[in-house]
């Protein structure tokens, strides 16, 4: 073996060792704060529909306003190839999103027109919102079993 090679050797384990974490890429933060706005909004027609709050018509329009427009924003600088948590520390991000990405895009737009229809019914009543909550966390949901890492 040569010096040559060694070095290679040396350096690629040594790449191994430490990989890249997510900090240092943006898009992983940038897409992971999305996610939260997501939840954080979710999380106010989610406890009306299941009786932890009471059900107030304008807080209700007001989370699904905020994700009707939170799912409308692109997504083109979010998720750069090498991002997936077999690069990456710190992602749950699945490579079955770059290798089956038509599926993933079939399900961001699953998820942008569950946010419409929950938009359209969200300060009309405690059972019209629920029903559209309902439908809206069957699209979070259906992302996260085909693309999302368990937690670890
Ligand atoms: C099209 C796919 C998809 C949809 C739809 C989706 N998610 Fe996710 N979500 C992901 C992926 C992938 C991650 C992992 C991102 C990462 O770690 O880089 C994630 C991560 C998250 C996280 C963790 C964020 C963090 O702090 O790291 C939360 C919370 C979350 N999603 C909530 C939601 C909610 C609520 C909805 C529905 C309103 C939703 N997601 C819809 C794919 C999706």
């Amino acid at each position: 073996m040569t010096f040559r090679p060694i070095l290679a050797a040396c350096a690629l384990s040594m790449g191994l060792a430490l990989p890249a974490t997510a900090d240092e890429d943006p898009a992983i933060a940038a897409r992971q704060g999305q996610f939260k706005l997501y939840s954080h909004n979710f999380a106010v027609l989610g406890g009306m529909a299941q009786g932890r709050m009471d059900y107030d018509a304008g807080a209700a329009q007001v989370a699904a306003d905020n994700l009707y427009h939170l799912t409308r924003l692109d997504q083109g600088r979010l998720w750069p190839e090498g991002t997936d948590s077999e690069a990456v520390d710190g992602t749950r991000a699945n490579i079955s999103i770059w290798e089956d990405l038509d599926d993933f895009v079939e399900k961001f737009g699953a998820l942008q027109m569950a946010a419409e229809s929950l938009q359209d019914v969200a300060g009309d009543g405690l059972d019209e919102m629920r029903a559209g909550v309902g439908a809206m966390g069957q699209t979070c949901q259906a992302c996260h079993e085909a693309h999302r890492d368990e937690a670890s």
